[in-house]
């Protein structure tokens, strides 16, 4: 058995950090542990100016502990009328080291998430904008569900690949394409079959989990999310994808933290919050799948690998050590209960 593992410096390509006091709960976790991480614009307003983001990416920093080289990597949330001009303005920012690289822009189908009130009503109207992108290699990052009240929650994300991403990558072949906290066989398989400008995150909590998760003893909001968590079938098939060596398949927390009493209501809030132990949750998930010596792929080398990005330096260790994840976390003036909230964890981080 082993009991140790030490891999490459990773990163998290699907964060939400929030802002303003929440920053200083949740930077210091992350930044524990990664090098760097894709920052989701849906702050209310969303960051949809190169210039938003990088005075997001100032907070960001300022909230770092002393000393930290974490840096966060920006994105721009796309609207019906996302001016085509700050793409190239992102492409501007490649290369100037520190000052807020934007590296993706995020779609969001309106309405279906937190946050996503300004998001995409007709994929059409994205396409001006979508050709600049793909002219200037900028990353497009798509929370994949469709919002009709008439499909069901749980074949949100099947029926979004076969109505919408399948046309999408068709009309764009050259975009490089990153299918967001990927829930479902449809989405795991999609991914394999559709080639080198496709790829998926997959959240540690996915892994871990399936849908009974949500409804153990009574209805528990800190394992609400989106997209729901679905059944054990899938949570299968996303640990084979992840653990498979498939250079397309990498680590994205979907960390997405919300102040307790807005999870803990009749209209309960999405989002897990995994940042604080991120690593030793999908250390959990590799280890259990007897396939620690893919961690480093999947954690490090690959998301840097499509994102055209380096390798991080430096490396962290993991070692097999029980210990009690906290109940909460202050947050700004509320309080912030994590997933895992008092339970043990299995694994580490020296
Ligand atoms: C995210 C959030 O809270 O911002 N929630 C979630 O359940 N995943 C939004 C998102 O990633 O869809
Ligand atoms: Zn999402
Ligand atoms: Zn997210």
């Amino acid at each position: 058995m082993t009991d140790s593992v030490t891999i490459t410096r990773p990163d998290d390509w699907h964060l939400h950090l929030r802002d303003g006091d929440a920053l200083t709960t949740v930077v210091p976790h992350t930044a524990a542990q990664f090098g760097r991480a894709v920052i989701m614009p849906n702050l209310k307003p969303p960051i949809t100016t190169v210039r938003q983001a990088q005075d997001y990416a100032r907070r960001i920093r300022a909230a770092r502990p002393e000393g930290s080289a974490f840096e966060p990597l920006m994105t721009l949330y796309l609207t019906d009328n996302l001016d085509p001009q700050e793409i190239r303005r992102a492409k501007d920012t490649h290369g100037s080291g520190g000052d807020g690289q934007v590296v993706a822009v995020k779609l969001y189908p309106a309405g279906a998430t937190t946050n996503s009130a300004a998001g995409i009503t007709d994929m059409h109207k994205t396409y001006k904008v979508l050709e600049v992108m793909q002219r200037e290699g900028l990353l497009l990052l798509v929370h994949g569900e469709v919002t009709s009240p008439t499909i069901d929650l749980f074949d949100r994300e099947a029926v979004f690949i076969d109505s919408q991403l399948i046309p999408l990558r068709r009309d764009f072949p050259e975009l490089k394409i990153v299918l967001e906290h990927i829930t479902t066989t449809q989405a795991a398989q999609y991914i394999r079959d559709a080639g080198p400008l496709m790829a998926a995150t997959i959240t540690a909590h996915h892994l871990l989990y399936n849908r009974n998760a949500i409804f153990a003893g009574g209805i528990r909001p800190h394992y609400y999310c989106l997209p729901v968590l679905k059944r054990e079938t899938h949570r299968l098939a996303l640990v084979q994808a992840a653990t498979s060596d498939n250079p397309r398949f990498f680590l994205g927390t979907d960390s997405a933290p919300h102040p307790a009493h807005l999870k803990e209501h009749a209209t309960g809030c999405a989002g897990c919050y995994t940042a604080f132990a991120a690593l030793e949750m999908y250390a959990e998930v590799f280890d259990a799948a007897n396939a620690l010596d893919q961690l480093e792929a999947f954690a490090s080398f690959n998301g840097a690998d499509f994102y055209g990005l380096p390798r991080n330096q430096g490396g962290v260790t993991l070692r097999r050590e029980s210990w009690l994840a906290p109940r909460s976390f202050a947050f700004g003036d509320a309080e912030l209960t994590p997933l895992r909230a008092g339970e043990t964890l299995a694994w580490k981080i020296q």
